[in-house]
């Protein structure tokens, strides 16, 4: 898979800050959690609600609109809130000497 620089450096995060970024054709939103950086896509597969505005709650990104749950790791939506279906996961990865997140697209 190509992979994208963000625009983003490891640096530009704070733990459990959502943060939505660019990239490709699309819009996706980047969490730093426990040492990883996970990104998922940015729209809720329930009403389209705007996962930027969404917040974390334990290993879970949560939207902001009815509270759907998604896990961070796998993006899949959470058994507790069967009114959401599964996100798209992206692979990322930081550039050591430069800090810069990379995703897969
Ligand atoms: S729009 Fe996200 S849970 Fe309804």
């Amino acid at each position: 898979m190509p992979e994208q620089k963000l625009g983003l450096k490891l640096s530009d995060l704070e733990d459990d800050v959502v943060v939505a970024a660019e990239a490709g054709s699309g819009r996706l939103v980047i969490v730093k959690h426990g040492g990883r950086v996970y990104a998922l896509d940015a729209k809720c597969t329930h009403e389209s609600g705007e996962l930027g505005q969404g917040y974390i709650d334990n290993d879970e990104l949560i939207c902001s609109v009815h509270s759907g749950a998604f896990a961070l790791e796998s993006a899949k939506a959470s058994e507790n809130t069967p009114w959401v279906t599964d996100l798209r996961p992206y692979r990322t990865r930081v550039d050591g000497p430069t800090g810069e997140i990379y995703v897969e697209i």
